[in-house]
């Protein structure tokens, strides 16, 4: 029988679940044909047939030069509170993903705090390029799960139009800014059920933006460089690892994903992961087409979208996995 007193000092146990998901991509916008006729001007030669063959893209958002990743963080975000109904004033957290701040210091969330009005409670940015969200989402649940906050703002947003070589036609092809946001709220039933992150510093160099600042100069070179293949490969081994290894731990299989939200890198990539784990393209969100890749705006970004659409109901089993430079890694099961 139980014992009453016992049962009594059993703290109810918590949980975190996405009360409401917002986005935002910038007006300006530019097809394949737009880029390479700009590139073209520079004597940089692409075309849209290569870019949708190697990589599924067919468009970009790039930031306006007044906009800042906190003006995209704070649309996404504030489009998030509002499908949550809730009210920036009962947020008590807020975490940005990003590898485009505003400033080297102070932290973006410290910035999209301000721009939404509100004071006091925690802010903090996490930088872990394109697995950056679920790094985030999975810190917001942990502090949630340990009663440090009830309502979190997670947030991935981007610029990273400002890091791209327009020279380097292997990389400049593929980036677009955005944000996507999350309010992740307490909740007695989950919500978020496994998640796993990785990283592995041998790779730091495949995918890396090198430039620091030192006595008031750039040192280095502050553009984004990647050895592509080298990230193909890494990328399609860990997304099917993470994704079997947080399956396992959820006591879940492949057959229980209603969807798969994949980091928007490549389609190539999405296409092998989800024909290493049995699922068919209709149940992998794919935004890669209209977004390019977005860093750590991509998985909140897709995930607003199929909200928006309907794809995504209340109690679908959706899995989001991150991959990028670092090298990082990781994945999230949540019951929405
Ligand atoms: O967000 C973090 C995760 N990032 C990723 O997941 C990116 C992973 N990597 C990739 O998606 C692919 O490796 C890329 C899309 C970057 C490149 O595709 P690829 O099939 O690996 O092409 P490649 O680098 O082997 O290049 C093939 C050819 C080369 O020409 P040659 O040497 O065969 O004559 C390139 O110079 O394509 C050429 N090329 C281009 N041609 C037209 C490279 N970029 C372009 C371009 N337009 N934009």
């Amino acid at each position: 029988m139980n014992d009453p007193v016992v049962a009594a000092a059993t703290p109810p146990m918590r949980f975190s679940r996405i009360a409401g998901t917002g986005s935002y991509l910038p007006a300006k916008r530019l097809t394949n044909a737009d880029l390479a006729a700009q590139l073209a001007l520079r004597g940089v030669e692409t075309s849209d047939e290569w870019i949708v063959e190697r990589t599924g893209i067919r468009a970009r958002h790039f930031a306006a030069d007044t906009e800042q990743c906190s003006d995209l963080a704070v649309a996404a975000a504030k489009c998030a509170l509002e499908a949550a109904d809730c009210d920036a004033a009962s947020v008590d957290l807020i975490i940005v993903a990003t590898s485009t701040p505003d400033m080297v210091f102070p932290s973006t969330a410290c910035i999209v705090q301000h721009k939404l009005g509100i004071a006091g409670c925690p802010a903090f940015d996490v930088q872990a390029v394109c697995s950056g969200f679920v790094y985030a989402l999975t810190v917001a649940d942990s502090m949630i799960r340990t009663g440090a906050a009830n309502k979190a703002l997670v947030i991935g947003a981007e610029t990273f139009s400002r890091l791209l070589d327009f020279d380097d036609r292997g990389t400049c092809v593929l980036f677009g800014d955005g944000a996507g946001a999350v309010l992740l709220q307490a909740s007695d039933t989950p919500g978020l059920i496994a998640s796993e992150l990785h990283a592995d510093g041998r790779h730091v160099g495949i995918l890396c933006t090198p430039g620091s600042v030192a006595g008031g100069q750039v040192r280095g070179d502050p553009l984004l460089k990647m050895d592509g293949q080298a990230v193909f490969k890494l990328a399609v081994g860990v997304l099917e690892d993470v994704a079997r290894s947080v399956l396992e731990k959820a006591g879940r299989s492949e057959a229980d994903i209603d969807w798969l939200i994949p980091h928007q890198a490549n389609i190539r990539i999405m296409q092998s992961t989800a024909r290493k784990l049995k699922l068919s393209m209709d149940k992998v969100i794919v935004t890669v087409a209209d977004h390019g890749n977005t860093s750590a705006a991509s998985i909140p970004l897709a995930l607003d979208v199929a909200v928006r659409d309907r794809r995504i109901a209340r109690g679908d089993t959706v899995m989001l996995e991150g991959v990028g430079g670092g090298f990082t890694w990781g994945a999230v099961l949540l019951d929405f």
